[in-house]
């Protein structure tokens, strides 16, 4: 084909950004695949259907602690202040922290599903008429800054959904310190974070019965199909989910049914029979393992909250 019919060839959803994430990963050996390709369309449904599996207790956890504390935790925010929250599904976490003061005057919810933010602003501009909303559609591991109209405003950082445990704990810590510049000298940030605990809960969290996380992993291959001009056959992995307690993190895995040779944006990828793409990392933190690494960044801790079963901690920082 000459380049001019490879260029008209190309799908109609084709994503250079995508297909280069992608790339990279599965060039790579062992191959990977970036956590943030999996939240397209659909995959943010597959995950919010992981959050209501009966195995995945973290997001009813993490909710059901906010109701308890929210008040605790936003007890000294400072009038005027922004509530930036750092991946921004839904504003349903949010609500618990806008719901427990009226300091906040602005809500600046960060996320890279861009629809999911319009969605947001669509219900909170009914349901919180007078407050100011900024959104702000970006990858927060890159460097981003904050929207001008807040950039005066004493800000609170909210990071729910232990989505910082998709990170090396190195990757963590240097997130944590560019969170600590972003957000300011007064600032607070309420971080979620999972926790340490036996493998029999975990591992079950990340291969539900129903075989939603399975559909969440297997996504990723759909989804490049269509915008990474791949031709993955889907049915030729599957999902895995393994606890690795040297480096206290669950896996999750596409594993190759067979030999097979895929093709992605051109390039020729080969796996083995067996050969896995490591799609996910999720580090699970003793409440002190996570307050060292907070602290390594320049944060100091100032409250910790655990449900009684002990299952997902909420850590809450100053800077
Ligand atoms: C949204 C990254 C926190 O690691 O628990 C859920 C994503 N992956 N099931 C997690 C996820 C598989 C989730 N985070």
């Amino acid at each position: 084909m000459s380049a001019a019919a490879e260029r008209r060839a190309l799908p109609p959803d084709f994503d250079a950004g995508v297909a280069d994430a992608a790339l990279s990963g599965l060039m790579a050996s062992p191959k990977t695949l970036p956590p943030k390709l999996f939240y397209d369309e659909n995959g943010c449904r597959l995950f919010e259907a992981i959050t209501q599996a009966p195995e995945y207790y973290p997001t009813r956890t993490e909710r059901a602690l906010l109701g308890a504390v929210a008040a605790e935790a936003v007890a000294d925010v400072a009038p005027g202040s922004a509530l930036v929250e750092y991946g921004a599904s839904d504003e349903g976490k949010a609500m618990f922290l806008l719901d427990a003061t009226d300091a906040f005057s602005a809500y600046v919810p960060i996320d890279i599903a861009a629809q999911g933010l319009a969605s947001i602003v669509a219900r909170l501009t009914r349901a919180r008429p007078g407050l100011a909303l900024h959104p702000v559609a970006a990858d927060f591991l890159s460097p981003f800054t904050l929207p001008a109209a807040v950039a005066q405003a004493p800000r609170f950082g909210f990071f729910p959904g232990s989505t910082i445990g998709n990170l090396e704990p190195r990757r963590a810590r240097s997130f944590l310190a560019d969170a600590r510049r972003l957000l300011g000298a007064d600032a607070r940030f309420l971080v979620g974070v999972d926790l340490r605990k036996d493998p029999a809960i975990l591992v079950p969290a990340y291969d539900d019965a129903q075989g939603v996380t399975a559909a969440f992993n297997l996504n990723l291959l759909h989804r490049l199909n269509r915008e990474a001009q791949a031709d993955f056959d889907p049915d030729g992995f599957f999902h895995r989910a393994l606890w690795n307690a040297q480096q206290s993190r669950i896996e999750m895995h596409l594993v190759s049914k067979r030999a097979q040779t895929v093709y992605v944006s051109g390039r020729r990828i080969v796996f083995a029979k067996g050969e896995t793409i490591h799609s996910e990392n999720s580090y699970k933190y003793a409440p002190e393992d996570f307050l060292s690494l907070a602290e390594s960044a320049g944060w100091r801790g100032c409250n910790l909250w655990t449900d009684s079963a002990r299952l997902f901690s909420l850590h809450l920082l100053r800077a």
